[in-house]
């Protein structure tokens, strides 16, 4: 298949239902967890132009950065630590209208506003999460938590992470 992704305009909804068949079908068959996981933050990235898009993934019990794009961003994530470990804890997905609002956010950069993160599950245990950052305050709703949570689920192979 074309690797061009055809990026798509209209309501987030629009958006969204585009790139997911297109993200299906590139990651589909392919059972390398990196190489899925970077084609999913470059796809993302592409469509929406968030401005950082990437997993973190459970590694000897700390959240450890995985394939992303976007500004370089912390390594290593303690659990209950930041939003990223606040999810993981929690097992759900949070969304963060105003980072400086949430109590022990971590800013990997000052130009991040709002934040969601989505736990990627395999065997009902978190194994990971897909963080998204932006640079506009209130970016993301329920409309993006379930888009975004149909994507992750979609994602083969996390148990080799
Ligand atoms: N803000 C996140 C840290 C990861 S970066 O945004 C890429 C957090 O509070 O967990």
């Amino acid at each position: 298949m074309s690797e061009d992704l055809n990026i798509a305009t209209g309501t987030k909804a629009e958006q969204y239902a585009a790139l997911l068949p297109q993200v299906r079908a590139v990651i589909e068959g392919e059972k390398d967890a990196v190489a899925n996981l970077a084609n999913i933050a470059a796809a993302l990235k592409e469509q929406f132009g968030w401005l950082w898009v990437g997993f973190y993934m459970v590694k000897d019990g700390e959240l450890v950065v995985g394939p992303f794009q976007g500004p370089v961003a912390c390594t290593r994530i303690r659990k209950g630590k930041g939003v990223c470990g606040a999810s993981w804890q929690q097992a759900r997905t949070l969304i963060v209208p105003d980072v400086e609002a949430f109590p022990g956010h971590i800013a990997c950069s000052s130009l991040s506003k709002s934040e969601i993160v989505v736990p990627v599950f395999h065997d009902g245990e978190v194994v990971g999460v897909l963080d998204v950052d932006s640079v506009t305050l209130n970016t993301f709703d329920e409309e993006d938590q379930r888009w975004l949570e149909e994507l992750v689920k979609a994602i083969p192979g996390v148990n080799v992470f």
